[in-house]
């Protein structure tokens, strides 16, 4: 029974369209956290991670990874998956908020803060800035802006599959997205939504000195990304 945007993202959801979209999404995820990693010396969170598919290619450029996923059964596969890789650590969100103060270089939350509300991206925020060492960095990405709509959404995944050879399955993979319980907890939970300004003054507010970035995490370029400095 999906409750909230959690448990939906604990059951056997149709976000990724394909085998070839869950391998290429996680790849491109993990390619755009590698390149914010600036010494193999880095103790990194990747908070939200999901399934993380492609965690072991991060973990070759940092010193340590931290994988927290609050979806218990999404964890448990990470932590099954990366049992062997010495480097990274599943954490549930509550773990998380245990971890020492000023113990890591960067924290990355991809495509998370939409489904948290207000109190709680407050909450996230102030313990993310207690675990960055002074001068660590914060990079938040796939913020929705408020004129962002499900069917830009839905377009620039097409644009995405039909350049890398899965239109069809995409195509296939909406209809049943609109069929499944994702429009059920959209409509009940929604997605949170914050201007650039919005998004730079909350994190301001948090103490970190931000700046929009030029470009997203992954395919959809509508969508927001930002790094804030714990100041
Ligand atoms: C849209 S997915 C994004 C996954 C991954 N970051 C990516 O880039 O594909 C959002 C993930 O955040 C997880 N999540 C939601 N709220 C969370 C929280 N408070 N702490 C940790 N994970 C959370 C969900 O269970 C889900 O797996």
């Amino acid at each position: 029974m999906v409750r909230d945007w959690v448990s939906f993202w604990d059951t056997g959801h149709p976000i990724y369209v394909s085998a070839r979209h869950f391998d290429l999404h996680y790849r491109t995820t993990a390619d755009d956290i590698i390149a914010l990693i600036r010494s193999p010396a880095a103790h990194v969170l990747d908070h939200g991670c999901g399934e993380a598919l492609h965690a072991d290619k991060i973990a070759a450029h940092c010193a340590s990874l931290l994988l927290c996923e609050a979806a218990p059964t999404v964890r448990a596969r990470v932590a099954e998956r990366f049992r062997h890789e010495p480097k990274i650590r599943a954490l549930s969100a509550e773990e998380v908020e245990n971890l020492p103060s000023n113990s890591l270089d960067l924290v990355v939350a991809n495509s998370l803060l939409q489904y948290l509300k207000r109190d709680e991206l407050d909450a996230i925020l102030a313990n993310w800035h207690r675990i960055l060492k002074p001068g660590g960095r914060l990079v938040v990405a796939d913020i929705i802006g408020p004129r962002q709509s499900a069917p830009k959404d839905a377009l620039a995944l097409l644009v995405f599959a039909a350049k890398n050879g899965f239109l069809i399955a995409a195509l296939l993979g909406l209809v049943r997205t609109v069929f499944s319980d994702y429009g059920q907890i959209r409509a009940k939970c929604g997605f949170a939504q914050y201007s650039e300004e919005e998004m730079l003054g909350i994190l301001r507010g948090a103490g970190f000195r931000p700046r929009r970035l030029a470009r997203n995490f992954g395919h959809n370029q509508q969508r927001m990304a930002f790094e804030a400095i714990k100041a």
